[in-house]
């Protein structure tokens, strides 16, 4: 199927490993030309790098932190200046630490909500005139399957995240008439650096090793089995894509059925 993106600026937030390091991948495979950012430097520059060697692709990689409003600002110029626009943009973030609600600290709040949601607003806000000139644009954000149903001691991403989702059924809203479509993207259990920190933290807090929590997540999604990054990122471009057309305002959960809603 061609995806008809070939060609097209896909920005990835949060892009130096996990899922976003995925998602930019999955783009420059369709012929995309890329721009990334995570805080390493090093680790961001080696991960573009691989990109460039394995699909000959354009990538553009800085280092910054995505909840810093004027760095944002100053990375979506630079990517617009060698690039000529932002057609794709994908947010992302780190994902805040695994806590209850009388262990979170205020201060964790305030970083969730940076992280989580503001780091989104930045980005919308900076590539919304971009689309609009050209009357064509995605902005997807990544969230978690915490954006429908609630788990266990994530009560910062369960409250931060929904308001996510509010921000894209707004976003998709008013901007659909300039040809922009905003959708969001909840992952389940999904095998990456974040998924092993979060398992480390349930094994400190019980007698359970980090495998045991690991296998639990496995078995609680229908499929039985952990997700791939690439599952992820791959919904991401076909939202994206010219084939995701009439698809707006939408969360997607890539969760191999873990959520047990209607
Ligand atoms: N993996 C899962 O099972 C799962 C499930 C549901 C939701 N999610 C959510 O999906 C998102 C991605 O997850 P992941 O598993 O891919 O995470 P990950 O493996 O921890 O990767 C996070 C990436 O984001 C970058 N990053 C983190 N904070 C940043 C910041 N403030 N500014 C710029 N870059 C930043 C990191 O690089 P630097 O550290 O160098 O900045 C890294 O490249 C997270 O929000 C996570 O909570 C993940």
């Amino acid at each position: 199927m061609d995806l008809g993106i070939k060609g097209r600026v896909a920005l990835v937030a949060a892009s130096s490993q996990g899922i976003g390091l995925a998602t930019a991948e999955a783009f420059a495979a369709e012929g995309c030309r890329v721009a990334m950012c995570a805080r390493n430097d090093r680790t961001l520059q080696a991960a573009a790098e691989k990109i460039r060697r394995q699909h000959s692709a354009e990538v553009y990689a800085e280092a910054f932190d995505v909840t810093d409003p004027a760095a944002v600002s100053r990375f979506v110029a630079a990517v617009a200046s060698k690039f000529g626009s932002v057609d794709i943009c994908v947010t992302n973030a780190g994902g805040p630490p695994a806590k209850g609600f009388l262990t979170a600290l205020l201060e964790d709040w305030k970083k969730a909500i940076d992280a989580n949601f503001l780091s989104s607003v930045y980005f919308a806000h900076e590539v919304i005139p971009h689309m609009q000139r050209k009357k064509w644009g995605r902005i997807i954000t990544i969230t978690s399957i915490t954006t429908k149903q609630p788990v266990t001691d994530l009560v910062l991403s369960n409250a931060v995240r929904a308001a996510v989702v509010g921000l894209v059924k707004s976003l998709a809203n008013e901007f659909g008439k300039d040809g922009i479509l905003v959708n969001n993207v909840g992952p389940g259990f999904t095998a990456t650096d974040r998924l092993k920190e979060l398992a480390k933290a349930r094994a400190a807090t019980t007698g359970k090793s980090e495998q045991e929590f690991l296998d639990a997540w496995a078995a609680d999604a229908p499929v039985k089995r952990l997700g791939d990054p690439r599952e992820v990122a791959e919904t991401i471009v076909w939202l994206a894509s010219e084939r995701a057309s009439y698809v707006t305002g939408q969360t997607v959960l890539v969760d191999g059925g873990m959520y047990k809603g209607l």
